[in-house]
Parts: structure tokens; C-alpha cells; sequence
């Protein structure tokens, strides 16, 4: 059990079973090697899987940053913040955009009018968790590491308030 300001969390996702997933999604993108993709990796969540995952491709890519903001406390604010915009040309080029969690997809669909407006050649969506049930775009999400229920989940990245991103396993809140 761990507990985050107010808020306590319990086991949900092991060490061995994320380095799983991350290696079959690194598997499966194998197929867009001669793409040479530009990864786009969305802060904060995102950090510690994508670092996971780029080092368990068999190829070499680059990388780069975007910062956006859409959670308060536990839930959906429903607004993106934009911190930290599209930082090098993207024109013409594949990207492969990294998120951590993907809940209402808002972050997602402001990421890709804005991704669109400097147009690429092709944009592929990668997340490691998906809140399939919340999930309702119609934006198609080509990697998805796993598929979890509506809960609310910290730790490899994710934070509540701040907190618990340095968990090396994933945990959920705790209904108590
Ligand atoms: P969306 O815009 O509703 O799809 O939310 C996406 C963003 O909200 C993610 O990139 C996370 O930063 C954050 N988020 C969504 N669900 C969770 C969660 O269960 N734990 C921590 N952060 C979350
Ligand atoms: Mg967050």
C-alpha cells in the first residue's frame, strides 16, 4: 500500500508485467523502422516509459518533448494547458506521439489538431495504459500497451498531484 497526500493506493500492475508490455509495444513498432519516426514524447507522464521503451527498440530514433497539462487532482479539468509547444519541424515527417495514460482523449485530440497544422507525413498514437470504457474519439490509438477499467492509477510516470511518479510498479486508488 502507498500513500500520496490524502489518498491511498494499492498493487496493480507488477515491474515484470510493464516490462512486458513495453516490449511487445517496442515489438510491434519494429514495423516503422524505415520511417525513421521522430518519438514525441508528452511530459510529464510519459518520462519514464518512454525511456523504457526507445531503449528497447532495435533501431535507433530520435526524440523529442511536449509538456501538456489536463488532470486536476484525480480527475479530467476537460482544458489542456500547453507548457511546452511542438519544439523542431515536423513537416513531412512520421512521428510517433508517446503518452502514458489515455483517458477522455481531449489531450489527444488538441495534440493532433495542433500535430496536423504542421503537417506531417503520417502521425501514429502510442499510450501505454488506456481507459477503454472512457475512451470515446474516434482518433485510432495504433499502439496500446494495455487496456485498464475507469480507475485511477500512479506510479512508472504517473502522478497524483505531483506524487508517486517514481513508483517502479502501478498502483491504484484504493475505494475505501
Ligand atoms: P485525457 O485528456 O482525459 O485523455 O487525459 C490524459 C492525461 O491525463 C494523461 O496524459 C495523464 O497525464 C492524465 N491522467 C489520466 N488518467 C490518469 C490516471 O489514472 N492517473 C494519473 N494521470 C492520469
Ligand atoms: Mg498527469
Amino acid at each position: 500500500m502507498v500513500k500520496l497526500h490524502d489518498k491511498t493506493f494499492e498493487p496493480y500492475l507488477s515491474e515484470l508485467e510493464i516490462q512486458e508490455i513495453v516490449k511487445e509495444m517496442a515489438r510491434k513498432m519494429g514495423v516503422l523502422k524505415d520511417q525513421k519516426p521522430l518519438f514525441i514524447i508528452i511530459l510529464k507522464g510519459s518520462f519514464i516509459f518512454a525511456s523504457d521503451l526507445v531503449k528497447a527498440l532495435d533501431y535507433d530514433v530520435e526524440i523529442c518533448f511536449m509538456q501538456l497539462k489536463s488532470y486536476e487532482g484525480t480527475k479530467s479539468s476537460g482544458k489542456i494547458k500547453d507548457i511546452m509547444g511542438i519544439p523542431q519541424q515536423i513537416k513531412g515527417r512520421t512521428l510517433i506521439v508517446l503518452e502514458d495514460i489515455i483517458d477522455t482523449g481531449n489531450t489527444l485530440e488538441y495534440l493532433n489538431k495542433h500535430l496536423l497544422a504542421e503537417q506531417p507525413k503520417k502521425i501514429y498514437y502510442a499510450s501505454f495504459l488506456l481507459k477503454s470504457s472512457v475512451y470515446k474519439k474516434t482518433l485510432p490509438i495504433d499502439f496500446v500497451g494495455k487496456e485498464i477499467p475507469n480507475e485511477f492509477v500512479v506510479g512508472y510516470g504517473l502522478d497524483y498531484e505531483e506524487l508517486g511518479r517514481t513508483l517502479t510498479q502501478i498502483y491504484k486508488l484504493k475505494i475505501s
